[in-house]
């Protein structure tokens, strides 16, 4: 039985190749509704982007608009990394059907509460709609299986020295995420910049003749160019291992263990503070990823890819 799944993103270019995966595995996933927050780019071309890239992969799906700034502070994107359109590399055409007119929040409240199993919520953007669903909601967290989400580091950040993108844009957010008491898997930068793709994989699916293959080379390329500025090899394909996680929870190994979000550090804010050593005395609250199989990953993104239009 697939299994139930909200996807919860800011496309973004590892957010759509994040979609795209899904979307190829209607066997192990049944994608109950995306909802789109702020983040990478504006709300308006984060829910463009995503009906774009769903439009050229031949699916269709509810689409919502959720928030459009994080829950305390002011929206900061990742253009230098995503483009002005959030979505910068590809030409892709306008798509083909319109987001839903209900709030993005309320499309996950409803969903998760009619769902007669329990629901997984895969996030790959700030967690805005997230925290909101469960201080709006509560009770929902019953019919929540686990929380699998892109963000965090155990070690480096990515956007300050402390922190990760995603993580850093709404603390407050994930802090009520994080104490939920929700099940979560913690897909963070630690596992991600080992989960690359190289130059040579790229080319390969520009070189595949496949149409979703030779867009999703394109949107590499574009994000490979931020990476090499960085010193990376290749391009940490960050969102689809949150995905690929759920469709198959061995590519990764994790630790059980205490998570906080700091929210008013100095220099940290948005640090997920990992206590490997028990020294709060906190309960464990989170499964964070500490090992990838970037080989079968990669295998795995890669004849997703392929297998559209097939
Ligand atoms: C995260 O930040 C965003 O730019 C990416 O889409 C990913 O979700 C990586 O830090
Ligand atoms: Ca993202």
């Amino acid at each position: 039985m697939p299994k139930p799944i909200i996807i919860d993103c800011d496309p973004g270019h590892d957010d759509a190749i994040a979609l795209l995966l899904a979307f190829a595995k209607p066997e192990l996933v049944r994608v109950l509704a995306v909802t789109i927050v702020a983040g990478n780019q504006t709300l308006e071309k984060t829910v463009n982007n995503a009906l774009k890239v769903l439009s050229f992969a031949g699916v269709q799906c509810e689409v919502a608009a959720g928030y459009d700034r994080p829950l305390m502070r002011p929206l900061e994107i990742a253009d230098a990394v995503h483009g002005e359109s959030g979505l910068d590399g590809p030409d892709l055409p306008e798509p083909t059907f319109a987001a839903s007119k209900r709030h993005g929040v309320q499309v996950m409240i409803d969903q998760i509460r009619q769902c007669k199993e329990k629901v997984t919520i895969v996030p790959t953007g700030p967690l805005t709609n997230v925290a909101a669903a469960l201080v709006g909601a509560p009770d929902i967290k019953q019919n929540i299986e686990r929380i699998v989400l892109m963000g965090g580091a155990a070690r480096e950040g990515n956007w300050t020295p402390a922190a990760e993108f995603n993580i850093l844009v709404d603390p407050e957010a994930a802090s009520i995420v994080f104490q939920s008491g929700v099940p979560i898997t913690m897909i963070g930068l630690d596992v991600t910049h080992e989960a690359q793709v190289m130059a040579s994989e790229v080319e390969y699916l520009l070189n595949s003749g496949n149409r979703v293959g030779v867009m999703v080379g394109e949107l590499l390329e574009f994000f490979g160019e931020f990476h090499q500025t960085m010193g990376f090899a290749g391009m940490p394909l960050h969102d689809p291992l949150a995905m690929a996680t759920v469709l198959d929870p061995t590519i990764v190994e994790t630790k059980h263990l205490p998570v906080t979000i700091e929210t008013q550090g100095l220099y940290t804010t948005g640090r997920t503070v990992v206590d490997f050593y028990g020294v709060t005395g906190k309960e464990p609250n989170v499964d964070v990823a500490l090992k990838v199989d970037r080989d079968r990953f990669v295998q795995m993104v890669i004849d997703a890819m392929l297998s559209y239009g097939r």
